[in-house]
């Protein structure tokens, strides 16, 4: 069903409001950060004035009201994801979510499967964003496991080329991105995920791109575990998710020790309560996680395959306009099968950031830089890009703005 995007601009308060004098908010940066509906901000301040409490303590009604919402929510994102709710982790972002799994792994003891050691292997793309690049760089530093990674075709996809060379007998984990964040190509994982259980290795997919822009079946996709955060879903920040099949997740040792993780403490040792809440000690970010779960309800409301239908349409636009401008180069694949809603440009002879400082003049928001993936960039030769991302609440009128705006840019930088 085609979304009506101007309808669903006034959930979002923000888009009252003006930007650079008196131009409306042509808001292309969701990759980033996603904006947020009033039934989230609502969700989130109304825990804070009428059931706050910490959760899984206390024996009094604000307790059990704050633990019903907050387990409330859990549920809420299991059911998003076609998942149980106790394979759902609560954390405080998806860059968290990923450094959880890769310090979990370092603190497996031998014997059990996650124990790395010198012989074992991790796997990458390089098209990782920081945060599922660097938390296992660092794993494979710690416990002598080497790191190796899938290429990136010309075209911005990943090379499979090589893939029983990449992926080995002594690979023990794969972690990939869904969608890249710059190239916005959504990677095939069937392949991946076969060869990945043919060896025994698990897969962690960051779908932090992928998540709030379609509709995801952990089961059907074959991953192992997932992370994606509430901010990019017009959830708070504050919040991230990590999803992971039950059995894993109870082998998977602690990461964080402390308060409401624990079954039983002695002075000298301490064993652990049940997953999920083996990996949430201390009190958690429970508005925020309130909140999420009205994001969650809000997007399912709406369809995540109508979201992804006109997210879809808009970048078909985007492209069409951007191609037609001289000069302007488009990053990663064009076929619209294989790629979501960000597109990142460069224009001949103007740096990304004057680019991105001219359309911010006109109200438009896009992100500019290496977006946190370095070797992405290096191996695009280039040290920076313009990002444009869309989500539910853009249309065609800010498209068209953002490639009249580029031709301006052409135009006054040119002219200079
Ligand atoms: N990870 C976010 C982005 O790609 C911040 O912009």
């Amino acid at each position: 069903m085609p979304l009506k995007a101007a309808l669903i601009r006034r959930d979002f308060p923000i888009f009252d409001r003006k930007i650079r004098g008196d131009n409306r908010l042509v808001y292309l940066d969701s990759g980033a950060t996603s904006q947020k509906p009033n039934i989230v901000i609502d969700a989130e301040a109304d825990f804070y004035r009428n059931n706050n409490s910490a959760v899984h303590r206390g024996a009094h009604q604000l307790a059990e009201e704050a633990t019903e919402a907050y387990e409330g929510a859990r549920l809420i994102v299991a059911k998003f994801l076609a998942a149980d709710g106790d394979e759902i982790v609560f954390t405080k972002s998806a860059t968290e979510s990923l450094n959880l799994l890769a310090y979990a792994m370092g603190n497996a003891p031998a014997g059990n499967r996650f124990h790395l050691g010198k012989g074992d292997g991790i796997v990458v793309t390089e098209m990782e964003h920081h945060a599922n690049l660097i938390p296992w760089q660092q794993l494979g530093k710690r416990t002598g496991a080497s790191l190796s990674w899938f290429k990136v075709n010309t075209d911005g996809r990943l090379d499979l080329s090589d893939i029983n060379s990449v992926i080995t007998e002594g690979t023990k984990v794969i972690a990939l991105t869904h969608q890249s964040n710059v190239l916005g190509t959504i990677n095939p994982l069937e392949a991946i995920v076969a060869r990945a259980h043919e060896v025994g290795a698990v897969v962690v997919l960051d779908a932090c791109q992928s998540v709030p822009h379609m509709k995801i079946n952990v089961g059907a996709l074959g991953v192992d575990f997932l992370a994606f955060s509430g901010h990019k879903s017009v959830g708070p920040t504050g919040v991230g998710v990590l999803w992971g099949r039950k059995e894993l997740l109870d082998e998977l040792p602690p990461f964080l020790f402390g308060g409401s993780m624990i079954e039983n403490v002695t002075m000298t040792d301490a064993t652990w309560a049940p997953v999920p809440r083996k990996f949430e000690a201390g009190v958690p970010n429970m508005a925020q996680v309130v909140g999420l779960g009205a994001a969650i309800e809000y997007l399912e409301k709406i369809g995540l395959e109508n979201i992804h239908e006109h997210e879809v349409s808009l970048v078909s636009r985007l492209l069409n306009g951007l191609q037609s401008i001289d000069g302007v180069k488009i990053f990663g694949p064009q076929d619209l099968n294989m790629r979501g809603g960000v597109v990142a440009f460069a224009v001949e002879g103007i740096h990304p950031h004057d680019v991105g400082q001219y359309l911010d003049s006109l109200g438009i928001a896009v992100r500019t830089g290496h977006h946190c993936a370095w070797p992405l960039n290096k191996k695009l030769s280039v040290t920076a890009t313009v990002r444009a991302s869309v989500y539910l609440y853009n249309d065609e009128a800010d498209i068209d703005a953002l490639i009249q705006g580029v031709q301006g840019a052409k135009k006054y930088f040119g002219d200079r």
